[in-house]
């Protein structure tokens, strides 16, 4: 039986996964480490960490598989694919050590540099004619100006810059390498042509070589070092494929790799991602095009920042008498705060909940941004509370879907994940608010399984990833829409879109008082 490992480098961990060709999993393990925040907006983290809880989760998934059923060993081991958080930077020195820690998606202290990049890219929509996104600050690469701008020795001695998910490449093989898709989070890839951007490159006064090789996302780019083989408990040798930004990845482990399907992850963030199989640009740029890690494909995607995150914030804040009572009967809190949601009637009786806690990314991109409720009377009471911020959520996710439809990417079918997609209310709720039916698939494990589909279609074990997605992924329920709520979600939709375009100039002066 041959065997494949998934590895995503997330924020909060590791997850690996031990599949086998067929897509089933035989192990699962995560290892947690921790974020640090030196200054508020700053979000670092020390790669050694994730090298670590790489070795302990590898060698974690092979103690299960060896004691499962099937006894497999460490010699089945036909591939490794790798997954990670997109756009982090990791800076290297000449023998390859790190320099600083890594700056991560999340981090906010860029302001400037992307004020840099648009200036010296000749403006905006000539960036995104270079590039096919505009600069945003969790890029990566207005972290490399930030560290040439403010951190000079430290970028002096930088010889080699990674993405988090390549680094860990590195330390399993010895190579730099990258691939398309989280190439693409960098803002140097001419995405259209899925290579780095050269006049971009010489715009920005960026040496190309201090950027690695780039793959297609099947592509084997080096294999299991000697060292990293004792590290991991493996046998030296093993192919490691390109892998996945985790966006890319968990779009593979969901099955989107045809034209007309669309995913709905709802999880902290909540993100719309479309197959496509041309480059399509949304030239005022408020959603991401990148290369998709299915060969020679791309995708379109959205990203909103507090999505299951504003829910998690009204159960913690809010909702402390359910969470005891949860405790007490020992349920998860959110099954009484959704039971609370469902007795209201679509549309909270005229609460609108706009979800903007951490400012928001997609459509508005402005980090100043907040979180309210609008429209709240001596009626309403916690139920209302609760669905409007389940409303509020799924309107943001709408915004994107709106988009891809004004871009006429075709929207099929729409495959429901994350948080969201766990209770049946919030699905119904997706089906009314976004007017189209909603389903859920077999598999649930996210980018880890996406990369080690990768490296399954790496192996050749299958002719594509598409090919190792149609074995392993297939549909389990659907969910329709309900006519009248659809009805009514349709007529208050316009009203949520104008209330962030009233609010936006309050908004930016609340953060001067700030
Ligand atoms: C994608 C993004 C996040 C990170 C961390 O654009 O910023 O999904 O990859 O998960």
């Amino acid at each position: 039986m041959d065997c494949f490992v998934g590895i995503d480098i997330g924020t909060s961990g590791t997850k690996t996964l031990l599949i086998q060709a067929d897509g089933r999993i035989l192990a699962s393990a995560t290892a947690d480490y921790p974020l640090s925040t030196p200054r508020p907006g700053w979000s670092e983290q020390d790669p050694e960490h994730w090298w670590r809880a790489t070795t302990r989760t590898v060698r974690s998934v092979l103690r299960q598989a060896a004691a499962g059923p099937d006894g497999v060993k460490p010699d089945r081991i036909r591939g490794i694919g790798l997954s990670g958080q997109m756009h982090g930077s990791v800076f290297l020195d000449e023998s390859g050590q790190v320099i600083r820690p890594a700056l991560l998606w999340n981090d906010q202290r860029t302001a400037e540099e992307c004020a840099e990049i648009e200036r010296r890219a000749g403006g905006r929509r000539r960036l995104i004619r270079m590039v096919a996104n505009p600069a945003l600050t969790g890029f990566t690469a207005p972290k490399i100006l930030w560290l040439r701008n403010h951190e000079p020795r430290h970028f002096d001695r930088t010889r080699q810059i990674l993405l988090p998910k390549d680094y860990i490449r590195f330390r399993l093989t010895g190579e730099f390498a990258t691939e398309v898709s989280d190439a693409s989070g960098t803002l140097l890839l001419d995405v259209a042509r899925r290579r780095w951007s050269k006049p971009l490159l010489s715009r920005l006064e960026l040496d190309p070589d201090l950027l690695p090789p780039v793959f297609e996302s099947e592509d084997v780019t080096g294999e299991l070092s000697r060292t990293a083989a004792r590290a991991l408990g493996l046998p030296p040798g093993i192919p490691v494929v390109g892998g996945a930004g985790d966006q890319a990845a968990g779009a593979i482990g969901n099955g989107i790799v045809r034209r007309g399907i669309v995913s709905a992850t709802m999880g902290t963030s909540g993100v719309i991602f479309a197959h496509s199989d041309d480059v399509q640009v949304d030239p005022q740029g408020r959603l991401h095009t990148f290369c998709h890690a299915v060969r020679g494909r791309w995708h379109i995607m959205g990203c909103v920042l507090s999505a299951g995150g504003s829910l998690q914030w009204f159960r913690n804040q809010l909702c402390q008498e359910e969470v005891r009572a949860a405790r007490r009967r020992k349920i998860d809190p959110y099954e009484l705060i959704v039971a609370s949601a469902e007795q209201v009637p679509a549309g909270s009786e005229g609460l609108f909940f706009l979800p903007y806690l951490t400012g928001e990314r997609t459509p508005h991109a402005d980090p100043n941004a907040r979180g309210c409720w609008i429209g709240l009377s001596l009626r309403h009471g916690k139920g209302h509370l609760a669905r409007s911020v389940m409303e509020g959520a799924t309107y943001a996710m709408r915004d994107t879907l709106e988009i891809i439809r004004e871009m006429e990417v075709p929207v099929k079918e729409i495959r429901v994940s994350g948080g969201g997609a766990r209770s049946a209310v919030w699905r119904q709720m997706q089906a009314d608010v976004y007017g189209q039916s909603v389903v859920t698939i077999n598999a649930e494990e996210g980018p880890a399984y996406g990369a080690a589909l990768l490296a399954v279609s790496g192996a050749g074990v299958c002719r594509s990833v598409t090919d190792a997605c149609r074995t392993a992924i297939s549909t389990v329920s659907r969910t329709r829409p309900v006519t009248a709520s659809r009805r009514t979600y349709d007529r208050l939709y316009p009203v949520y879109r104008q209330l962030y375009q009233s609010l936006r100039s309050d908004f930016t002066d609340i953060q001067k008082l700030l």
